[in-house]
């Protein structure tokens, strides 16, 4: 048996994270989180002990001791968990991401201590993972991030300026939470996902390359040295990197369907539009100059999503508000999680003042 932890139960992936366990008799919940969900049902339901709803996650996981963290908390509240599994060792399915982009470099080193398994469930990075292994890191020439451009890709700026929240949260091939939504409408989300990839994989950003390719059947590709590139296809579904995390190495059966060759499948990519969407190369430039700038692209890009969600500022405001804020950030790095967290807090602040002038 093997105990899972999910943090996060209540959201887009934790409802998926459930139907794996359920189809899995070897896989077993202990734990279950949200931030203000009631859990009591859902806890009953899958004879759950141990639940918290909002405050330190930390407690839930000394007190239910599980063999694998699911971490699908949305945000920098994730940290915790995240930190918490890679401390000791214990199996890390990582969905969520910002934890990784702001606390990377403290992550890392508590890996190294912890010798623990870090299994990403971000479908890039897990399709990154399945290309790359047990291969040698000097074969790898370079790593290709796929997005699908969002529901805005071939939109110039000016037709940007009006969207609404409900533009924005029509995505054209994955279904998410709000956040995420609205990340993959900007190409925020691709940004994180560099700097994700950074950390995860020890690759240099130079060597990481986002492409658009609007179907999200190819999920990402390697190239190595040798001009062969590998590349990780399926239908658009979060059911299998999820999967294959919590079931890592034995890649359990779903019931995703087959990917219909015959059928016909449209593989086209293309360059990302970085001057109508900026915010992949502000992460990029965020993750280049190190130190806590990436926690401040992740703090400021979370305050102008949530001003956005709320109708307090334009689609286009959110880019200026991360830009601004990383202009207004030392970039300090942090020695422990009290820096990061008041690098956090600092870039909220900064972020919070760009929206109000918005
Ligand atoms: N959805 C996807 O397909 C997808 C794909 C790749 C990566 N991810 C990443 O996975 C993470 C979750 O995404 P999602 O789409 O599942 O988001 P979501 O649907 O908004 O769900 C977020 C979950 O986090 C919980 N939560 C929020 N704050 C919390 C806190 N302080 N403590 C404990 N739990 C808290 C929420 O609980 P409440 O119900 O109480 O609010 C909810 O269960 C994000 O980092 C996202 O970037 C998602």
């Amino acid at each position: 048996m093997r105990r899972i932890a999910l943090l996060g139960a209540t959201g887009s992936i934790g409802r998926q994270a459930i139907e794996v366990v359920d189809r899995n008799p070897e896989l077993e919940l202990v734990a279950l989180a949200s931030g203000s969900t009631d859990l009591t049902a859902l806890a009953a339901e899958h004879g759950v002990e141990h639940v918290q709803v909002g405050g330190d996650v930390t407690e839930l996981l000394d007190a239910s001791a599980p063999d694998v963290v699911l971490n699908a908390i949305v945000g920098f509240a994730g940290v915790g968990a995240t930190l918490w599994a890679l401390e000791r060792g214990v199996t890390l399915a990582l969905a969520n991401k910002e934890s990784l982009v702001a606390a990377g470099e403290l992550a890392l080193e508590a890996r190294a201590r912890g010798g623990g398994l870090l299994l990403p469930v971000d479908s890039e990075h897990s399709a990154v993972l399945q290309c790359l292994e047990s291969r040698e890191s000097a074969s790898v020439d370079s790593l290709v991030l796929t997005a699908s451009g969002g529901p805005f890709r071939g939109r110039s700026r000016a037709d940007l300026a009006d969207v609404t929240v409900e533009d924005a949260l029509a995505h054209p091939t994955w279904s998410m939470g709000p956040k995420i939504t609205v990340d993959s409408a900007t190409l925020a989300n691709k940004g994180l996902e560099l700097i994700e990839a950074h950390f995860l994989f020890d690759v240099p950003y130079e060597r990481i390359e986002i492409v658009v390719h609007p179907t999200s059947v190819v999920h990402a590709l390697v190239r190595f040295r040798d001009g062969a590139a590998l590349a990780h296809l399926g239908y658009p579904d979060m059911t299998v990197p999820i999967s294959y995390a919590l079931t890592h190495p034995a890649r359990a059966a779903t019931e995703v369907p087959r990917l219909d060759l015959a059928g016909g499948l449209t593989l086209e990519f293309a360059a990302p539009d970085l001057d109508t969407f900026p915010l992949p190369a502000l992460a990029r430039r965020a993750g280049e100059a190190g130190g806590t700038y990436p926690a401040v692209f992740n703090a400021a890009n979370e305050v102008a999503v949530a001003a956005f969600l709320e109708g307090r500022l334009p689609f286009l405001g959110i880019a200026e508000v991360v830009e601004d804020a990383l202009d207004a950030a030392d970039g300090a790095p942090a020695r422990d999680l009290a820096d990061l967290v008041e690098a956090d807090a600092g870039a909220r602040r900064l972020a919070g003042q760009g929206v109000a002038v918005a």
